[in-house]
């Protein structure tokens, strides 16, 4: 496999990949250079027929500290606007496969982001979301002011922008933002993310890449549409295989052999 600087990238499960953000004297800031490895090792992921689900990581201290203060400190209005900086961050919302997001440690600005941009978030009771960017004369760059909002509401987002105030991990699950807070001890958040990603690699994947594809939608759309859209996606998986054998398998009282066809 690919050989990166920034990252590692493993199958620990040949269903499961594992990216692993690995810049750990910088605490995993996320450089451009960072960002272009961690697109390939995603797509080359989203790519391959036998991987069901990513699990995204950085380390026991953290996940990542957010964007490069240090590469964009001297950056002038003209670079970033010509150039699009942070344009490629969004590639992550366009995979098909479900991507979970294993967080320990500091999940700060870009950090916080990069973990929402993921569908499932874990975290360790270590774990420590924020948007500190008011801190630097600015503001979230990668969705902190928008996705946030949709996932935690307007006044706790509002005060985590404005103040810059780091919030618990306990705190992120009492809000909703992440699915729930893993045990203590080195790895066990990684563990967990992984054992999940397995159990959604067992499924018909084309139902999960479905749900996956209708739970976004709906993000974009009014209730109404959003509802339309679930039903005719619904009916069109009656056109699978996976569907006559997980609903045969059900009759049959056995376990399903789902073929992603
Ligand atoms: N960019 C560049 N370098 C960073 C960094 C970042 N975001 N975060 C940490 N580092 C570097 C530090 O500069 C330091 O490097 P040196 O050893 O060369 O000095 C090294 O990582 C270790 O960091 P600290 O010594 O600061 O570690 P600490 O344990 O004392 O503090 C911390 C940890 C509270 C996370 C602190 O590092 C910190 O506040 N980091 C910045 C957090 C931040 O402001 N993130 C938002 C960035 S802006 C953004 O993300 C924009 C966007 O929306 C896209």
């Amino acid at each position: 496999s690919t050989e990166y600087q920034f990252i590692l990238a493993s199958k620990p499960d040949p269903s499961v990949a594992l990216i692993t953000l690995n810049r750990p004297k910088a605490l995993n800031a996320l450089s451009s250079p960072l960002f272009l490895e961690l697109n390939q090792a995603l797509f080359e992921a989203d790519a391959d027929d036998a991987i069901g689900a990513i699990v995204l990581t950085g380390s026991e201290k953290a996940f990542a500290a957010g964007a490069d203060i240090k590469e964009m400190k001297d950056k002038e209005y003209s670079d970033v606007y010509k150039n699009n900086f942070l344009e490629n961050w969004g590639q992550i919302a366009k995979l098909r496969k479900p991507v979970i997001a294993a967080v320990s440690g500091y999940a700060l600005g870009g950090g916080c982001e990069l973990a929402l941009m993921c569908d499932i978030i874990l975290a360790s009771p270590t774990a420590k979301f924020g948007q500190p960017e008011i801190n630097l004369g600015v503001i979230p760059g990668g969705g902190g002011s928008q996705r946030l909002v949709r996932s935690i509401g307007k006044s706790r987002a509002m005060e985590m922008v404005l103040t810059g105030r780091q919030i618990t991990a306990q705190e992120a699950a009492q809000w909703g933002m992440v699915s729930r807070v893993v045990g203590e001890g080195e790895g066990k958040v990684v563990e967990e993310a992984i054992a999940m990603a397995k159990e959604i690699s067992s499924k018909g994947q084309i139902a999960v890449q479905a749900a996956k594809e209708v739970v976004n939608a709906g993000y974009e759309m009014t209730l109404a549409e959003g509802l339309r859209f679930e039903r005719r996606i619904f009916h069109g998986l009656f056109a699978t295989k996976d569907q006559k054998e997980g609903m045969a398998a059900f009759a049959e009282k056995r376990k399903a052999q789902f073929t992603h066809s």
